[in-house]
């Protein structure tokens, strides 16, 4: 298969493909030194007087290594909403061009488009939380930089079908962001082994699902060399502190750890949907490969409204396309999974006395 060429003189914005960027202190040198007088820090040792380093060189060694990426082709975040804010305003030229969501999805992907002045094209999943292969192809045009894809998708927790992603990546005219946020949750089904295959592909995972890591906020996006050179040119210089990225150096170590609690997740998320289908209220359970699950009720604010009057917040969709009386249920511990079937057995109750 011919590796497609991606034209940047057409895909990028013209006024980044100009861009001088912001030349950091710790950026210019390179090389062994013992006296730092060229970024105005303070010289007295607290441990974190010294900028981080702006390619965080040492955390991408460990992430290509574990990842098998090479490190050229990882760029790295604060949270992977960062690499979203970033690629729209990578390619899009507000006013002229736009994305491409396929709702229901994440929210951010819109939000970064509306906060850049980037008009949003919505082509709705198919019942099925499938992707229209040919409306999406259909009514992509040049203008059309970025489509964003997540698999498993949230939130409605299923993963896209493989052949249709792989189609559209090769047939789309623009960028393709592939968020995988929940891959773990789901089989061997990361598109990371073929990214090369991809010069269009962008992959975003992040350290805050299965890694337990959402506090520290650390995101990564994997794509081809020149696509995570520009990603680097208009980043903020130190975007990640030193506090996260010794922090995830440390944690890698500790891969056995995070698998183990995948699979106790996953576990429990099998435990929920066979008690969630034993519920007549719960009209529809949707399969999930993801830590959360789709539910479809009769009334989703009464039962949100009493959930939360028993201290439990879950996250009504029940508001966004095809998911009509949709609560979506992160997968919690055993006990607080206990509490919420204690809930809504509890629910199942007052609605059959009523
Ligand atoms: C699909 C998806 N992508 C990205 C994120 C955000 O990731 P991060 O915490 O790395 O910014 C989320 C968070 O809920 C998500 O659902």
């Amino acid at each position: 298969m011919l590796l497609k060429k991606l034209d940047f003189n057409r895909l990028v914005r013209a006024n980044i493909l100009k861009l001088t960027p912001y030349s950091s202190a710790r950026g210019e040198f390179k090389g062994s030194a013992s006296v730092f007088l060229d970024a105005n820090e303070n010289p007295f040792d607290s441990g974190y007087n010294r900028y981080p380093d702006p390619l965080q060189l040492t955390l991408k060694d460990k992430i290509s290594a574990l990842w098998h990426v090479p490190v050229p082709s990882v760029f790295l975040g604060n949270g992977s909403d960062e690499p979203i804010d970033l690629l729209v305003r990578l390619f899009c030229e507000p006013g002229l061009d736009h994305i491409i969501i396929t709702p229901p999805t994440y929210g951010m992907y819109r939000v970064a488009a509306d906060i850049a002045g980037v008009e949003v094209k919505e082509i709705n999943l198919r019942a099925d939380f499938q992707l229209p292969v040919k409306d999406i192809l259909e009514q992509a045009n040049e203008h059309s930089k970025i489509l964003f894809l997540c698999s498993p998708n949230n939130p409605t927790g299923n993963l896209l079908n493989k052949e249709d992603i792989i189609q559209i990546i090769h047939l789309f005219p623009g960028i393709v962001v592939l968020d995988e946020a929940y891959t773990d949750f789901a089989e061997n089904t990361s598109f990371l082994p073929e990214l090369s295959n991809f010069p269009n592909l962008v992959i975003l995972q992040t350290f805050s699902k299965a890694w337990g890591l959402a506090a520290i906020r650390l995101g990564m996006a994997f794509a081809s060399m020149e696509i995570i050179d520009l990603l680097n040119k208009i980043k903020s210089p130190y975007n990640l502190n030193i506090l996260t990225i010794d922090f995830v150096l440390r944690q890698l170590d500790f891969l056995k750890e995070k698998n183990d609690s995948v699979d106790i997740l996953i576990k429990e998320r099998h435990l929920l949907i066979e008690h969630f289908k034993s519920f007549t209220f719960i009209n529809k359970v949707n399969r999930s490969d993801a830590n959360f699950i789709l539910i479809q009720v009769d009334d989703a604010d009464g039962l949100y409204q009493f959930l939360v009057s028993k201290g439990i917040i879950v996250r009504n969709r029940s508001n966004m396309p095809l998911c009509e009386g949709g609560l979506r249920i992160t997968v919690g511990t055993t006990l607080e999974n206990n509490n919420l079937l204690a809930s809504m057995s509890e629910w199942a109750s007052l609605k059959s006395l009523s």
